[in-house]
């Protein structure tokens, strides 16, 4: 038997894994993101073994020694720009994250904000509410066809080839794409052509997707003189990590109509959003919902249990992060 800490309650899926194979696991009672100081204070309480963290855990040198008994840090989350990897290298840490298993309805969720955009959604949604609809007018609130037009994606790893997938098979679109490596798969199966930049890529595309992790190359990645060169009719979707925005130019470029919209899912200061951005019409914002369905919810849950429960039993996990 052996102590895993969860810090904050996840679906039950996960947990019941961890019990079924005789580990015994605490989940923090607090309904709430801990603290650091809450978050060590609970690792120093018992000799754990193992740690399921979030997205919001911010995991570093001191939250690590606080559990120095950890073989493994199991982050519920494809992304883990919230673990200092080089801390976790030198004490000989396993991080392990949960792919695969959030494609789809990461994908999915980045279609809708990219349709509800362009077909203006939550604009009618907010306009219907307010009682401001007095009947059907011709030139009401129009937006803009997303079939046959220019997808252009930066990243094109699994999320970003599935985006690329529902843009060709369901709405005739054209993919472009930039990434640090070419995706054989995705020119396959979709047709996708590479650029070289992400330069060419925001000048040809009228939707443009970021697919990227968080890494100190990629924060930032769009910024002003990048937003300057997406057409005054593109729209820009952001489902990765916000801080790969520069989200007070982002406000800057919409309210000057340099481009025409985005939607967000994610933001550079979490949960805050820049100033003026929630006061704009031309968005769409969500909490950081990509992957929040049920079933995806408590596969990712599953995934992190198979990973813990694959370190303490002295296998290797198979969602290391490999660094
Ligand atoms: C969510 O943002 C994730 O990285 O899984
Ligand atoms: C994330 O899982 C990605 O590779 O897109």
């Amino acid at each position: 038997m052996a102590l895993v800490y969860v810090t904050r309650k996840i679906p039950d899926a996960g947990i019941e894994m961890l019990k079924k194979v005789g580990h015994a696991v605490d989940v923090s009672l607090k309904d709430g993101v801990l603290t650091k100081a809450e978050l060590v204070a609970a690792l120093s309480e018992k000799e754990y073994d193992a740690v399921l963290c979030l997205l919001t855990d911010k995991i570093d040198g001191e939250v690590f020694d606080a559990a120095p008994k950890a073989k493994i840090f199991a982050n519920y989350a494809v992304g883990f720009d919230n673990i200092d990897i080089p801390e976790a290298k030198k004490r000989g840490i396993i991080i392990s994250n949960t792919p695969e298993v959030l494609t789809n309805t990461v994908a999915e969720h980045t279609f809708a904000l990219l349709l509800s955009i362009a077909h203006r959604i939550a604009e009618g949604d907010r306009f219907t509410r307010a009682g401001k609809y007095i009947g059907w007018a011709p030139l009401l609130l129009l937006g803009t066809d997303v079939s046959g037009k220019t997808l252009g994606l930066l990243g094109a790893g699994r999320i970003g080839s599935r985006v690329a997938y529902h843009a060709v098979k369901s709405f005739d679109m054209q993919v472009v794409y930039y990434d640090i490596k070419q995706n054989e798969y995705i020119e396959k199966e979709t047709g996708a052509e590479y650029r070289a930049s992400v330069e060419e890529v925001l000048k040809e595309a009228d939707f443009v997707s970021i697919h990227v992790p968080l890494l100190p190359a990629t924060r930032h990645l769009i910024n002003k003189e990048r937003l300057a060169l997406m057409k005054p009719s593109a729209y820009l979707i952001n489902s990765s990590r916000g801080p790969v925005v520069d989200e007070v130019a982002l406000v800057e470029a919409l309210k000057k109509g340099s481009i025409k919209g985005a939607a967000l899912d994610v933001f550079e200061n979490e949960p805050k959003t820049a100033p003026g951005l929630t006061e704009l019409d031309n968005v769409v914002l969500t909490p950081h919902l990509a992957s929040a369905t049920e079933e995806t919810r408590a596969k990712m849950a599953e995934v992190a249990a198979e990973n813990i429960i694959a370190v303490l039993s002295g296998k290797e996990a198979p969602n290391a992060v490999r660094f």
